[in-house]
């Protein structure tokens, strides 16, 4: 794959971002990633009235990820309100791990870091198939 460029992945997330519907937190997130096939897809937290139903950005990315095409995601960003990095939280580091490629890189808090690294010993499809075989 080409060389990431994280400015244009990350204003994309700003662009997501501004289209988040977040009236209860006030806490808009824009998530952006880059896909196998090179293609970018991008998603907002989407809240609801009964909080604990709300979308987060990586849900609304992963829904635009398999809507256009599927595929594996190669590198991802997240931003808050303010356009600075966000670290996705521990639900959504699970459901970017099922779509990830091998060695996903995500910008996080604290520089740039692989899906193991950020989700280590992680619980996926493999622990599945291991024990239905
Ligand atoms: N949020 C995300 O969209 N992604 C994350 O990784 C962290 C949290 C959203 C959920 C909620 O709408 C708001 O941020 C405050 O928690």
């Amino acid at each position: 794959m080409d060389e990431v460029n994280w400015g244009e992945l990350r204003e994309i997330a700003r662009g997501a971002m501004r289209r988040a519907y977040a009236p209860y937190s006030d806490f808009p997130v824009g998530a952006a990633a880059i896909v196998d096939d090179g293609r970018i897809v991008s998603g907002c937290n989407i809240e609801n009235a009964s909080y604990g139903i709300t979308l987060c950005a990586e849900c609304s990315l992963v829904s635009q990820l398999v809507m256009t095409g599927g595929g594996k995601l190669v590198a991802f960003t997240c931003v808050d309100g303010n356009g600075e990095v966000l670290m996705p939280c521990g639900r959504c580091r699970q459901l970017l791990y099922e779509h990830s490629a091998e060695g996903m890189v995500l910008e996080t808090v604290s520089g740039r870091k692989t899906i193991d690294e950020v989700l280590p010993d992680a619980f996926g499809p493999r622990q599945l198939g291991e024990y239905h075989q």
